[in-house]
């Protein structure tokens, strides 16, 4: 049976989601330089994979213009958006190729993976695999350091909307 992408999409939008900008930085390649150096990528496909090792995952479209260059970068940090980063994920998510990183504030790993200032958690991971996944390739991470912040709300995805947590939260 042949399935609909589109009645696909709206059903797997009923899992809601966060939302992560997944940044890299080529080696060898500098900040500021335009077409080139760090770049990110907006993804709702993060997911943990083990707990021992650490691992994690993203699912990164095969006709992405980066997937070449992530295939070329050992270090990735997923920076999960907090509420109120709307226009991180929109800017990361266009196919603008210039100034994507504009009076964006971040600061950077040692490899030079840009951290997105503001983002309620940076999880830095060294890339350990990329499995087949049809039209996406899944990108597995081994976790090499952490940071998040104790409080503050995430930005959430559902049924194809940014949407807010609200307050009350159950259990
Ligand atoms: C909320 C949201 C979630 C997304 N999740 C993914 C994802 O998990 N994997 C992916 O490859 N692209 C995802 N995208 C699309 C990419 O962000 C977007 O296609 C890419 O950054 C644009 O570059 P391109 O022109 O090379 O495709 C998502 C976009 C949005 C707005």
């Amino acid at each position: 049976m042949s399935i609909d992408p589109r009645r696909f999409r709206n059903a797997i939008g009923c899992f809601a989601t966060g939302i992560a900008v997944v940044t890299f930085c080529p080696e060898g390649q500098e900040k500021g330089a335009e077409g080139s150096g760090p770049f990110g990528i907006t993804v709702n496909s993060v997911t943990s994979v083990s707990l021992e090792p650490p691992l994690v995952l993203f699912c990164l479209a095969r006709a992405s213009r980066y997937y070449a260059d992530v295939m070329a970068c050992r270090e990735f940090v997923i920076n999960i958006l907090a509420e109120g980063q709307q226009d991180l994920s929109a800017r990361f998510a266009s196919s603008a190729t210039q100034g994507q990183w504009r009076e964006v504030a971040a600061g950077v790993t040692a490899a030079g993976a840009p951290v997105l200032a503001g983002a309620l958690a940076a999880i830095t991971c060294s890339r350990e695999v990329i499995h087949d996944g049809g039209d996406h390739g899944i990108v597995i991470g081994r976790v090499t350091a952490l940071d998040w912040r104790p409080e503050g709300a995430p930005l959430l995805y559902y049924r194809g909307r940014y949407v807010r947590l609200d307050g009350d939260m159950q259990g």
